[in-house]
């Protein structure tokens, strides 16, 4: 026999500033294998259609359905009710524009990130659609692939204390994509034009080290290790 879960969500839509943000309680029967995905779209189709929150993969893939749950940065779709008390109290990210109730908006928050650290290969080479592909070893495609696996679903960034007091911090997510092009061999930027990037008090030299960043990261990403790695190659750790 399941367990009575209660909910207690967030509710407050922009487009009705009219209303103030509350808190509101909903009831529900545990299934077995229920994750906070599966619950929180039979409340949606139960008791409440205008709850929203975002969910596009339902399996860990898309970054779409971050929220806080319980106090903690987690993804919906991958956390099991099971391992959770029976009061489950959800709140949306911070940091992002919110959009509605669960639901935030990360994607211009990223869109803006990888404009501001010009997030793609920067190479002088003609493009010849004759040549053969520039091949890369497996020990660099692996490095790259591992800073890759990021899903840009917004938990680094919405767990690290530095950016809830400086908005303007490049986070994890940003510095970890700076690690990847710095791994890859096709891109011909030199450390210095880096170090114009992201050498500021806004970039590499904002983060304190207080990592719920890669405590958080529901890809186990080592984000610790990345920094560092970036710090090392722009020349601040020999
Ligand atoms: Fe999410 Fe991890 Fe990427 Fe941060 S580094 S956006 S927590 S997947
Ligand atoms: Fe895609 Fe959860 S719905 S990661």
């Amino acid at each position: 026999m399941g367990r009575n879960l209660s909910f207690e969500i967030f509710r407050y839509n922009p487009n009705q500033p009219t209303r103030p943000p509350r808190m509101q309680p909903y009831q529900l029967k545990e299934t077995p294998g229920m994750t906070l995905y599966v619950a929180l779209n039979q409340i949606r189709e139960e008791l409440d259609p205008s709850l929203m929150f975002d969910f596009v993969c339902r399996a860990g893939v898309c970054g779409s359905c971050a929220m806080i749950v319980n106090g903690i940065q987690r993804m919906a779709c991958r956390t099991l009710t099971k391992d959770l008390l029976s009061h489950i109290r959800l709140m949306p990210l911070p940091v992002f524009k919110l959009i509605g109730d669960l639901s935030v908006d990360t994607g211009v928050w990223f869109k803006a990130l990888n404009t501001r650290i010009s997030s793609w290969i920067h190479t002088d080479l003609p493009f010849d659609p004759k040549k053969t592909e520039q091949p890369m070893s497996n020990r660099e495609t692996m490095a790259i692939y591992e800073a890759e696996r990021c899903i840009e679903c917004g938990i680094c960034i919405a767990s690290c204390g530095t950016v809830l007091t400086r908005k303007t911090f490049l986070g994890a997510a940003g510095l970890n994509h700076i690690g990847r092009l710095l791994l890859d061999p096709r891109d011909q930027r030199k450390p210095r034009q880096y170090l114009d990037l992201i050498g500021t008090d806004e970039g590499i030299f904002c983060c304190f080290e207080m990592m719920a960043c890669e405590d958080n990261c529901p890809l186990g990403l080592p984000l610790d290790v990345q920094m560092e790695f970036v710090r090392r190659k722009l020349g601040f750790i020999v």
